[in-house]
């Protein structure tokens, strides 16, 4: 049971964003991506989560290739994503922002609303149960009528991580979870996602936040322009001398 992503490249233009990138992970395990901007990093995700096709290479989880479907089909299989610029919908509340992401409800489509009136309602509570589930489990409940706009950056994040969840996912894909997030809520959001790994939900975290990432993966890749350069325990990583030239610029941490 693994996400195994094979030789992809992508450029745009004349560009190699992606360079043969190589990576596999277990689908409940916890994997992390650091990098300098412009590595490639959000690309991968962006071709992994199929909202944009690889030139070549192959993704598949648990032996099954994922290369034709697009991101719902994706979804649908457990595999979703969050976004480096958290999407939520500023108008709406914490609430409804949950439950627009709930995949699937016969009442996307009219015609469900219109010949299955009970089913419609009895989904919509269980969406509605969903979604408090996740705010009381992220802390979020006490904002849950708040608009998403009005949020701090941190708990953005903790609302971009819950749409995610609404989506029953088994792997999670989070974009740089700790951008502009306060220390405090960092160490709150890497609790929940170690909680949540704990219970068999598989991360791969892209993060510029070296030091919370490392405390927070047993796993690290580092990507420098478009490749891997290097994948093991953090502390081995970091080590290394041609990440230390590329991410940290030779400079000792
Ligand atoms: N849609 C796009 N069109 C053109 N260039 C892109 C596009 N997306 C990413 N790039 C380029 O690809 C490179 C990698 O970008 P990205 O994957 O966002 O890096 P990272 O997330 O590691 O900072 C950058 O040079 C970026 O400008
Ligand atoms: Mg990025």
């Amino acid at each position: 049971m693994s996400l195994l992503i094979r030789d992809v490249s992508r450029s745009f233009g004349g560009f190699r964003a992606l360079d043969r990138v190589s990576l596999e992970m277990p689908a409940d395990g916890l994997l992390g991506v650091i990098g300098p901007n412009g590595a490639g990093k959000s690309t991968l995700f962006s071709v992994v989560s199929g909202f944009i096709p690889a030139d070549a290479g192959t993704v598949s989880l648990d032996g099954r290739t994922l290369d034709r479907l697009g991101p719902a089909a994706r979804a649908r299989l457990g595999l979703v994503r969050t976004f480096q610029v958290p999407r939520e919908f500023h108008h709406l509340t914490v609430r409804e922002n949950l439950m627009a992401a709930a995949p699937g409800q016969s009442g996307e489509n009219l015609l469900g609303l219109f010949f299955r009136p009970g089913r419609v309602a009895a989904e919509e509570a269980l969406t509605a149960a969903a979604a408090q589930d996740v705010m009381d489990f992220l802390r979020l409940a006490p904002v849950a009528g708040l608009p998403a706009g009005r949020l701090s950056g941190g708990q953005k994040k903790l609302l971009e991580l819950g749409r995610a969840l609404m989506a029953k996912p088994r792997l999670i894909l989070l974009d740089e979870p700790f951008a502009g997030v306060n220390a405090v809520l960092v160490q709150e959001i890497a609790a929940r996602i170690t909680e949540l790994n704990a219970r068999g939900i598989g991360f791969l975290i892209i993060e510029h936040d070296l030091q919370a990432l490392s405390r927070l993966v047993p796993r690290l890749a580092v990507m420098d322009r478009g490749r891997v350069l290097a994948a093991g325990a953090p502390a081995e990583v970091l080590a290394d001398a041609r990440v230390r030239e590329a991410y940290l610029g030779g400079v000792v941490a």
